[in-house]
């Protein structure tokens, strides 16, 4: 028995399917819409190209590990809340009611476009009584005309100090002296840093929220919340708005850091990702690049079939 001859075209079809469905599969969309199990979204990126440029050295999606980096190192970011633009971070160096350990502290750097959040509380840990000058008197912070050291603690965060210090792991440092800090300068100073060693201390704890449980410190938010901003008002581009809408990813090319929509299958566009979205757009423009896509590939079975 033989195959009868007009199952070329046919042939062809599932051939040019086929090839359509590798060429999908190879060059997929470069930036992610999604790291691990975060949203990412603009200003942030999962590679160079993909998101805002001023965010691409600071924030990265590294094996479905979104990360944060500074001078002082990288840091797994816990969530991020799109609406109050701040993004949350743990430092595995730093002590919680759980755990204590050694840390070189945490800077920011000076040139990026994050700050910190209101609510973040740094107590030092450990800090030598008579070198660290978080205790010592300051030429910096000693008012001049009254003579009285100016201590780079908060006296009202004594109680935290105490509910700290009522963890078993950190209750056993340097017994029976050890100190802590709620440390003031919570924005760390004109040069974002707090350098433990500096400053005399083994470790820090760091906690954005009492969740609910100012007595408990096991249930404590440990880690940092760093607000972000990419304008003066920080309002959403009305490009990325539409790109993202179209289940594309905000990007940047070229010398200019023009604007680019990356869009699944990899193909950028300098608005939005029309073709192939799954929601009604009813315009115009959508009828006219559908259109061109069909003869895209109509010219492509052409080619295969002739
Ligand atoms: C699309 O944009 C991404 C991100 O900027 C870039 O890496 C990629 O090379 C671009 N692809 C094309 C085909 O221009
Ligand atoms: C110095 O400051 C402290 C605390 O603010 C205050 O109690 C004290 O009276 C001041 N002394 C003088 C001489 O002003």
């Amino acid at each position: 028995m033989k195959f009868s001859s007009p199952s070329t075209p046919t042939l062809s079809i599932i051939f040019l399917s086929t090839s359509l469905l590798q060429l999908t599969f190879i060059s997929s969309q470069i930036c992610q819409r999604s790291c691990g199990k975060l949203p990412f979204k603009f200003p942030f990126g999962s590679d160079p190209g993909c998101g805002d440029p001023r965010f691409n050295p600071h924030v990265s999606c590294s094996q479905g590990n979104p990360i944060f980096t500074t001078h002082t190192g990288s840091y797994p970011i816990t969530n991020i809340d799109y609406t109050k633009k701040v993004m949350y971070i743990s430092d595995p160096s730093m002590s919680t009611c759980s755990c204590n350990q050694q840390s070189k502290g945490f800077s920011l750097d000076w040139d990026a476009p994050f700050s910190f959040q209101d609510d973040n509380v740094f107590a030092l840990l450990d800090c030598s009584l008579s070198n660290s000058p978080v205790f010592q008197q300051n030429s910096l912070c000693t008012d001049q005309k009254n003579n009285s050291k100016v201590s780079l603690c908060d006296n009202q965060g004594a109680p935290i100090c105490s509910f700290l210090y009522s963890c078993q792991a950190i209750s056993t440092i340097n017994l029976p002296i050890s100190t802590c800090c709620v440390y003031t300068p919570v924005d760390l100073g004109p040069a974002f840093e707090m350098d433990l060693e500096k400053l005399q201390c083994s470790s820090y704890s760091g906690f954005y929220s009492f969740n609910e449980h100012e007595s408990d410190p096991n249930s404590w938010n440990y880690g940092i919340a760093l607000k972000y901003k990419f304008s003066v008002n920080n309002e959403y581009p009305d490009s990325c708005v539409n790109c993202e809408r179209s289940n594309g990813v905000c990007g940047y090319y070229g010398n200019y850091n023009s604007f680019i929509c990356n869009c699944p299958y990899g193909i950028n566009t300098t608005n939005d990702c029309f073709f192939g979205a799954s929601y009604n757009y009813g315009s115009r423009l959508r009828s006219l690049q559908i259109g061109t896509w069909l003869i895209y590939c109509l010219a492509w079975l052409l080619v295969l079939v002739l």
